[in-house]
């Protein structure tokens, strides 16, 4: 079978009809057009690939605002790499078809983003990651189907190797620690000895990327079939370690990343990983990758939630039950549910969550400074308690709400 005879296998349809049609065009210019990187390491392997992600030895750009005026498409300029996005008809989803020129890339110092300058198919696979994504499949007219692997790609993928092409590639980009560790896993694949021994001199570097980096790559994590794997992976390595000192992934991760029907609930994942540590490493983590505050709130709501499940267990009452959880947000009430073992405790979660909350009096501050309760922090504590004896089932209609809260103002009368 010939690598275009792969392709066509590993592509649907339309797939196939556009990328011919986008060769066509690009031979007429006289523009080279590979397919290159990931998608075609996932040919290769006979996975099915979905993203289309091409090079050009001449202008991304023009050839972008050819197809897509030919195509019936839109495009629009990505990034300052002469990178296009091309949205065309027929596209699954109208995922966009990446589009760039060949490029040289150096980085001024470990860790910080690459420095690009145009360059051809031979330097732009060099600056790639591992063997087996530094590989192209030739689409224009010169050679269609050529595939060009100068890196022994093509061997390593048959041997199920993960190598570097550089001993710095780790070092430039430590971002790739993380992608190998998703590729050792999602392929069933091994970093080889060599590569394997430059990952520990890398480990510093991890300290020079910045949060959103490794957010990034935690979060592409999450969406790999088996993340815990990889998570396993990354503390064996130090990786993990190099994030968060006190990070650990042991069984307890494991069973609670398999046993859960929500692994798609990225929040989730972020517990899973981070609701056993103590408040002030979470605290550190969190700001490390940059979290959104309102994730970061949550995930110390999880943790606190669940250091506190024996005490939630003892609570007797509907109404101690709400006030103990009313600052707690729904999220992290159901992902707490999640890591609390103990019965008790997680009947307390299930009944904040599925009775309780809701429940208001029909009593308002508006109506008490209309019985006589001056503005003021006494409306407040007078609701409070209304709403708790309501909870508790001592009262019910509105009459009964009424009078409980002339009888406590009664009694805040003879107190005051
Ligand atoms: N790449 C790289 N170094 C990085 C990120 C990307 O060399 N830190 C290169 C790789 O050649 C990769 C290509 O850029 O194949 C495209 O990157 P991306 O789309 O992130 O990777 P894929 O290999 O397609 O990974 P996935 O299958 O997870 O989407």
């Amino acid at each position: 079978m010939s690598y275009a005879d792969h392709l066509r296998a590993a592509l649907a349809e339309p797939d196939w009809v556009t990328l011919q049609r986008l060769a066509e065009i690009a031979t007429r210019l006289g523009m080279s057009l590979y397919l290159v990187g990931g998608p075609v390491r996932d040919c290769l392997l006979h996975r099915a690939v979905t993203d289309l992600d091409l090079t050009t030895e001449g202008d991304a750009l023009i050839l972008a605002r050819t197809a897509a005026h030919e195509l019936g498409g839109t495009w629009k300029k990505f990034n300052r790499f002469g990178t296009a996005k091309l949205i065309l008809p027929g596209r699954a989803r109208f995922a966009p078809i990446d589009l760039a020129t060949t490029r040289t890339e150096t980085y001024a110092r470990p860790g910080a983003l690459p420095d690009v300058v145009r360059g051809t198919i031979t330097t732009d696979l060099i600056r790639r990651d591992f063997t087996i994504n530094a590989l192209a499949i030739r689409l224009d007219g010169a050679q269609p189907g050529a595939l060009i692997d100068r890196h022994r790609g093509e061997h390593d993928l048959r041997a199920g190797a993960l190598r570097v092409l550089h001993a710095r590639s780790f070092q430039d980009d430590p971002t790739r620690l993380f992608r190998g560790v998703r590729f050792e896993q999602r392929f069933n694949f091994a970093f080889t000895a060599d590569t394997l021994q430059l990952i520990a001199p890398a480990l510093p570097v991890i300290n020079q990327i910045s949060g959103d980096r490794i957010r990034h790559e935690l979060e592409l994590i999450w969406g790999e079939a088996q993340p815990w794997q990889a998570l396993a992976r990354l503390d064996e390595l130090g990786i993990l370690q190099s994030i968060e000192a006190d990070l650990h992934v042991d069984d307890w991760i494991a069973v609670h990343f398999q046993a859960q029907p929500t692994r798609d609930d990225r929040f989730a994942c972020w517990a899973w990983l981070t609701c056993r540590l103590s408040e002030t490493s979470l605290t550190r983590f969190s700001q490390r990758v940059n979290l959104a505050r309102a994730e970061a709130i949550d995930l110390e709501q999880v943790r606190a939630l669940r250091a506190a499940a024996d005490v939630l267990g003892r609570l007797n009452s509907r109404s101690s039950i709400y006030r103990a959880l009313a600052e707690y947000h729904d999220r992290s009430l159901r992902v707490a549910l999640t890591v609390i073992d103990q019965p008790a405790a997680r009947a307390a979660l299930e009944l904040s969550l599925d009775q309780l909350r809701d429940v208001r009096p029909t009593l308002n501050g508006m109506r008490l400074q209309e019985l006589g309760v001056s503005r003021g922090p006494m409306i407040g504590r007078i609701l409070a308690e209304v709403q708790a004896a309501v909870l508790d089932g001592i009262i019910a209609t509105p009459q009964q709400e009424e009078e409980y809260a002339r009888q406590i103002m009664a009694r805040e009368g003879r107190e005051a």
